[in-house]
């Protein structure tokens, strides 16, 4: 349990890939869960999966984390202990086109949030950060108290909500606040029921070399191989999504008995590049991932891993899967899947 026993935990935007996983994980360690998400950008059918696996159902509102009434009703009504809030928007390129939305979203979603918080008087919350908010780092691996600076209004936005709540924190010691930063979610829980369902053509290199495997896509384009890297191409720390749900349980129990703001890296600490994601997915699959090198992409880095050892230090939690199994749990999904959620 990770509330007191009558308390449940209000996961927003647990529709979506992130939260579904992590929504099935509070489910399987016992804790009752209430999910706000406005389908946006997900299919209230993750959730109906979610119930499939685990054998028993989060309490599902269909509406947006901008409503503030909204959500100081479910906080009361549902005793709410603790928030895990993923609810925003995260396309990099969409950002720089629609600022307004992005920060509408991301920024004032999560003051109405946390309003609706203090006035039901729920302290706890863990927000979905990224590491987008280091911007193009000047040395890997990327330590948490290492400069921040994102360089897109996406990452602004995140990088926006992580001051707010070190304001609040440093206001009231009553609020519990963790700060979690991914570095690049990937895989799917191993049963192959739930998994990333992007809208449209993918900005992410997994779901992209997926879809090429599975045959929506003809070729993948690598985005520059002139990087000052081993084999040219950009290096990223990929972590398997449930490692990252994992993270989010021990990030509320150790929140449990902390007062304050709490950043914490989520990443193994180990890189790879894209061209050797391309050939651990070809092993994975079977199936062959042709690929063409194109130009760089505005705004990429040439390396970017986490530096895991303060969450392993402090929340007892370090990733355990490998890159094959994040493969393999990505191919079991697009492969049962093809058409994502969309497909039944
Ligand atoms: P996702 O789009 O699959 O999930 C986000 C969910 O939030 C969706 O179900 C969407 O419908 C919902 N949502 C969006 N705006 C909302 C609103 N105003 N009110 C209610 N619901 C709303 O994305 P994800 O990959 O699961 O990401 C979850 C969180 O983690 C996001 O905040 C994202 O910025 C952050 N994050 C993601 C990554 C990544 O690469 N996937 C990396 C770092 C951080
Ligand atoms: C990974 C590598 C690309 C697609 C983004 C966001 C970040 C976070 C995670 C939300 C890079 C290369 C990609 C393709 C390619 N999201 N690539 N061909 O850019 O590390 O991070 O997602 O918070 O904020 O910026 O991830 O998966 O887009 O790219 O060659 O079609 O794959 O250049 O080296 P990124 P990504």
């Amino acid at each position: 349990m990770i509330t007191s026993t009558d308390q449940t935990v209000l996961v927003t935007g647990g529709a979506g890939f992130i939260g579904s996983h992590t929504t099935l994980a509070l489910l399987q360690a016992g804790q009752a869960v209430v999910v706000l998400d406005n389908l946006s950008n997900s299919s209230a059918q993750s959730l109906e999966r979610v119930a499939r696996i685990a054998g028993r159902a989060p309490v599902f509102v269909q509406g947006d984390v901008r409503d503030r009434a909204l959500v100081q009703r479910l906080l009361r009504e549902h005793r709410v202990g603790a928030v895990l809030h993923f609810a925003g928007l995260k396309a990099v390129g969409e950002s720089a086109s629609m600022p307004l939305t992005y920060y509408d979203n991301n920024v004032a979603g999560s003051l109405a949030l946390c309003q609706a918080m203090a006035a039901a008087g729920v302290w706890r919350l863990v927000f979905s950060s990224s590491a987008t908010v280091y911007g193009d780092p000047a040395t890997v691996p990327i330590r948490e108290d290492m400069p921040t600076g994102p360089t897109n209004p996406y990452g602004r936005t995140k990088w926006m909500v992580e001051h707010l709540l070190g304001d609040l924190a440093a206001a009231d010691p009553r609020w519990q606040i963790g700060v979690l930063r991914y570095f690049n979610p990937v895989g799917a829980h191993e049963s192959g029921l739930i998994g990333e369902d992007p809208r449209g053509t993918p900005n992410n290199l997994l779901p992209y070399v997926a879809q090429v495997a599975v045959g929506r896509r003809a070729a993948l384009s690598v985005f520059g191989n002139d990087y000052p890297t081993p084999d040219g191409t950009g290096v990223r720390d990929y972590i398997h999504v449930m490692d990252l749900a994992e993270g989010h349980l021990k990030a509320l129990q150790a929140l449990a008995d902390r007062s304050g703001l709490h950043t914490w890296n989520l990443g193994t600490g180990q890189g790879y590049s894209v061209l050797e994601i391309v050939r651990a997915f070809q092993q994975a699959s079977g199936r062959p991932v042709p690929y063409q090198v194109a130009p760089r992409r505005a705004g990429d880095a040439a390396a970017s891993y986490a530096d895991p050892s303060k969450a392993a230090r402090e929340l007892g939690w370090q990733a355990r899967r490998g890159l094959t199994e994040m493969m393999e749990d990505t191919w079991r999904w697009q492969s049962l899947n093809p058409a994502g959620f969309g497909g039944g």
